[in-house]
């Protein structure tokens, strides 16, 4: 059966980011697979970025999977083993989350091979994508930002397990209640707007992306 894995790499357990995850989720259930979503805020989970050991570039030792004994150790087997990884984050300060990016550090660097840069060590290829929340209002601006770099590079790097793609969901609905913050630049009608009209199409276009990954792998 298709192994599906998916990461939520926002604090938020039912905001932008969880919610898309969860469609592109009951996308990959309703196409067969076996689904599984991993809260990295989850305060349980103590976990660090790569602690730079190099057990995965030991010689004869067990290479692409990282095996730094803590509490990411088994979520990062079963990413490993994945036929489906989708990892969502939002933009934080023009990048990933503080932790998604320790955990990608963690699954991408064991599958570095540093005998051969051309070939990563994948022990088992993957469809994946990147599941990219934030205010941005548009891809113009994204670009202009230049998130195409500081954001797409991260969720580039799942192609070396295999086809990756992103999803962007632009100008999201932060705070339900905008007059509670001081905001100016948010204009609060603009933003319900946008939650009204764009975001359930983002909602359909997570579990296309899901059910899509599922089917062809
Ligand atoms: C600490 C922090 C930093 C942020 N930095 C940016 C940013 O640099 N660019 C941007 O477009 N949005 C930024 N945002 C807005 C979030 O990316 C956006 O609200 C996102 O959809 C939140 O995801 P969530 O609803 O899943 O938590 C930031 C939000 C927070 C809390």
């Amino acid at each position: 059966m298709t192994k599906a894995l998916f990461i939520n790499g926002s604090p938020r357990r039912n905001a932008n980011t969880a919610q898309l995850l969860q469609r592109a989720m009951a996308g990959a259930r309703d196409a067969g697979a076996e689904c599984e979503m991993v809260e990295l805020y989850d305060r349980s989970l103590n976990y660090k970025g790569c602690m730079s050991c190099f057990a995965c570039k030991v010689k004869g030792g067990r290479k692409g999977v990282c095996s730094f004994p803590d509490d990411l150790r088994p979520i990062l087997e079963r990413a490993v083993e994945a036929d489906v990884l989708v990892c969502g984050t939002p933009v934080y300060c023009s990048y990933p989350t503080a932790n998604l990016r320790a955990f990608m550090e963690r699954l991408i660097f064991p599958a570095v091979n540093y005998s051969d840069f051309t070939h990563p060590v994948v022990n088992k290829p993957k469809r994946s994508a990147t599941i990219v929340t934030m205010n941005c209002p548009d891809e113009e601006q994204y670009r202009n930002i230049r998130y195409d770099i500081l954001m797409d590079t991260s969720g580039g790097s799942l192609g070396m397990f295999g086809p990756t793609e992103t999803l962007y969901s632009f100008d999201t609905l932060q705070f339900n209640d905008y007059n509670r913050y001081d905001a100016a630049m948010l204009p609060a009608d603009r933003k319900a707007e946008r939650h009204r009209t764009q975001f359930p199409l983002d909602l359909d276009a997570a579990y296309a992306l899901g059910r899509r990954l599922a089917e062809n792998s």
